[in-house]
């Protein structure tokens, strides 16, 4: 079996060269980049990655392959995944570019899978906070219907890239070394020690980017075009580690422990971790880097405002490096080739 993934440098890209080293430890990688360069995973004494510059993908003879990972940027990814898909490769893409496409799945591996036949050439990966969204509302839709979902979420600022994370890091270790106690020595137009409004690609209906993705590939995913849906969307301070709150109406009355029992199952709630109760202990943005291959999911409560019953306050975490991109993507490819993990298999 011949891998090729693109992006091999950056964050997602590298989760991923781990992810497949599991999966299928026997095959061949290629690995591309911005550039020709090597790759050293796992500090000193770790391992030397080969990776070149994608634009060799596009001379004559390239080297064909059997499933290519894509974490490009949108851009990159228009290039490259014709080009992908022209040398044989089947493509899991990463970035936002097909996952409108009608023509195109788009795929949260435990919730719509089965789109992924063996005629199927290219899948979209979803966005890192609707992958475990649509893995905890899956199984709620299956039992008792989901009429409408309120998200406010608290994203880490990994999902932006490698080099907005280093330049995050660089400024907290800075800012935090002075003693100050109102956060007057960080930047209020920067994300360290900071919570900040996920603005980029506002449109005219006065949305972002983000907002609008979670709204649209929720609906998507689950099938549900009519779902009433809305969200707000932020960064916080954290590096790794999505969490995002939810106020969920039912379509039919369910007790707490009724939902709970849907979403403690795992052959219902597929690659869904639950916590029991309703204080939320131990669900934390940090505890999905200790975690990173499920939804976190729980703080389950009765919205009292609602008289039906049907509404309820619920916490969804996720690893966006992991659950959110890299491990929903080779998931996604077990369904072409089986993985040897069996947590990698769907
Ligand atoms: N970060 C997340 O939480 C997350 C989650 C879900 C989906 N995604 C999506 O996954 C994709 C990658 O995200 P990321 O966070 O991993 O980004 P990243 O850390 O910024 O890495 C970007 C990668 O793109 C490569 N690249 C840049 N310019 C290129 C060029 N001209 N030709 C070929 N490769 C080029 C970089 O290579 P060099 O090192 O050589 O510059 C690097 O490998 C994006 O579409 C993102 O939206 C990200």
């Amino acid at each position: 079996m011949r891998i090729g993934i693109l992006g091999a440098t950056g964050l997602v890209g590298r989760e991923t060269i781990d992810l497949v080293a599991r999966a299928w430890p026997t095959a061949a990688l290629a690995l591309y980049a911005s550039r020709d360069q090597t790759l050293t995973i796992g500090g000193v004494g770790g391992k030397d990655h080969e990776v070149l510059a994608a634009a060799r993908l596009e001379e004559a003879g390239a080297p064909r392959g059997d499933v290519a990972f894509v974490a490009l940027d949108d851009e990159h990814s228009k290039r490259y995944v014709p080009r992908l898909l022209e040398l044989g490769y089947r493509v899991i893409d990463k970035s936002n570019t097909y996952r409108a496409d009608p023509n195109v799945p788009l795929v949260a591996a435990g919730v719509n899978h089965d789109l992924v036949t063996d005629v199927v050439r290219l899948v979209s990966n979803p966005n890192c906070t609707t992958i475990p969204l649509t893995l905890a509302l899956g199984p709620l839709q299956n039992h008792f219907g989901v009429e409408s979902v309120t998200a406010a979420t608290y994203q880490a600022i990994s999902g932006a890239g490698v080099a907005v994370l280093d330049q995050f890091l660089a400024d907290s270790r800075r800012a935090y070394s002075e003693p100050d106690r109102l956060g007057v020595r960080f930047d209020a137009k920067a994300y360290a020690g900071n919570t900040f409004p996920h603005n980029g690609g506002t449109d005219a209906s006065g949305f972002s980017s983000e907002e609008r993705k979670l709204t649209f590939e929720s609906k998507k995913i689950l099938r549900l075009p009519g779902l009433a849906i809305s969200a707000q969307c932020s960064r916080v301070p954290v590096a790794v580690g999505h969490y995002e709150h939810l106020w969920l109406t039912l379509g039919k009355k369910a007790s707490l422990d009724e939902i709970s029992a849907v979403l403690a199952d795992g052959s219902q709630a597929p690659f869904v971790r639950w916590f029991a109760g309703n204080t939320g202990d131990g669900l934390t943005a940090l505890s999905c880097v200790h975690d990173r291959d499920r939804a976190l999911v729980g703080r389950l409560r009765a919205d009292d405002r609602d008289p039906s019953g049907r509404t309820v306050c619920l916490t969804v975490i996720g690893d966006n490096l992991r659950l959110g991109a890299a491990t929903n993507a080779v998931r996604v490819a077990s369904r072409w080739y089986r993985s040897e993990d069996p947590d990698l298999n769907v």
